[in-house]
């Protein structure tokens, strides 16, 4: 009998093809999430789940799944998963890093372009008619980003192919970590420093971390009155890194240049979120992966991981190696 597994959501092609032929798989055929109740429902009775970032699994998803033994995430983050009380449950984590970094480093790049010089307020003010003058010295200036200082927040695979983009824009580059990278200031000359040096710096900050306890609102009120006045952030990493009210705060009077901003805390962001009122933040909608290429390779990511686990073998993009001690993985295929 194959392995029962239950899909979250429709994946790509490449990936479900691969799921639906060696497993007997399930999909929420929903565009929007399952609710958690339905989660709950369809654990019961399942070897493997995948999932999607927005999709919380916990020990209530644990409690009532008492076959469950793997979890395929498709994204690269994965703080929506309670990983120690998986590992400690001997259910496996994977998920589908590296594919996707140069194309959120690639839309990282965007961001900063789009808010540096303005070119969403360009679009609106030329489709709303404001256009009236053909040029003018002082329309809708911006800021230069060839040249300036870029600080970086997190110095892993995203934030290491910002700092390459960073290179070829003759950037001064500064990052934070909890350790060094050799490797990163090797490749690109960057320095490392302490966040509050980064922070008072830089001309534009970029968050690289994962969501964690540690890292949740790293960048708060207090971080927020040290950065210049000319700077953007820009966040393509999680929204609750960042505390919201407090940048809408810094924004609102003019201690910050601007935001760029993929992640929010939550999402989707409420439409009255204030930040939405400000002209001077460009904001996505949690889209940095999604490129064709990178979407259709991470799906076939995780298959490649759940076919690993029940052929035997420990998956590719194991998150919790500790697992292995507690539960082998099993031949079912
Ligand atoms: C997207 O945010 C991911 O973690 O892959």
């Amino acid at each position: 009998m194959k392995p029962k597994v239950y899909v979250t959501r429709e994946l790509p092609e490449r990936g479900m093809k691969i799921i639906k032929e060696r497993f007997d798989a399930e999909v929420w055929p929903e565009y929007g999430p399952p609710p958690k109740q339905v989660i709950i429902e369809k654990a019961r009775n399942v070897d493997a789940l995948v999932t999607l970032l927005s999709d919380k699994i916990d020990a209530e998803v644990f409690d009532a799944a008492p076959s469950l033994k793997i979890i395929a995430q498709m994204a690269v983050g994965y703080d929506n998963i309670d990983v120690e009380e998986a590992t400690r449950r001997g259910i496996y984590v994977t998920n589908t890093p590296g594919v996707l970094t140069e194309t959120t480093a690639d839309f990282t790049w965007a961001l900063m372009m789009a808010v540096a010089r303005r070119v969403v307020e360009a679009d609106r003010y030329v489709r709303e008619g404001k256009w009236k003058v053909g040029w003018h010295p002082s329309m809708l200036l911006g800021r230069d980003v060839y040249g300036a200082t870029l600080g970086i927040v997190g110095a892993g695979r995203i934030g290491t192919a910002v700092a390459r983009r960073a290179k070829c824009f003759n950037m001064k580059i500064l990052y934070y970590d909890v350790v060094p990278n050799p490797q990163l200031e090797k490749e690109t000359g960057a320095k490392f420093v302490d966040l509050d040096t980064l922070l008072k710096e830089s001309d534009f900050i970029s968050i690289h971390v994962p969501l964690t306890k540690e890292t949740y609102h790293l960048i708060n009120a207090e971080k927020l009155k040290l950065v210049k006045k000319t700077a953007y952030l820009i966040n393509t990493a999680r929204g609750p890194i960042v505390d919201e009210k407090a940048l809408y705060e810094a924004l609102k009077e003019g201690r910050l240049a601007g935001a760029a901003l993929d992640v929010f805390e939550q999402e989707p962001t409420p439409i009255d979120n204030p930040l939405l009122k400000l002209d001077n933040v460009v904001v996505a909608p949690h889209i940095a992966s999604a490129s064709y290429e990178t979407r259709s390779r991470m799906a076939e990511m995780v298959a490649e991981n759940l076919v690993a686990f029940f052929e035997g073998r420990v998956p590719p993009n194991l998150v919790n190696p500790d697992v292995v001690k507690v539960r082998a993985p099993v031949k079912l295929i």
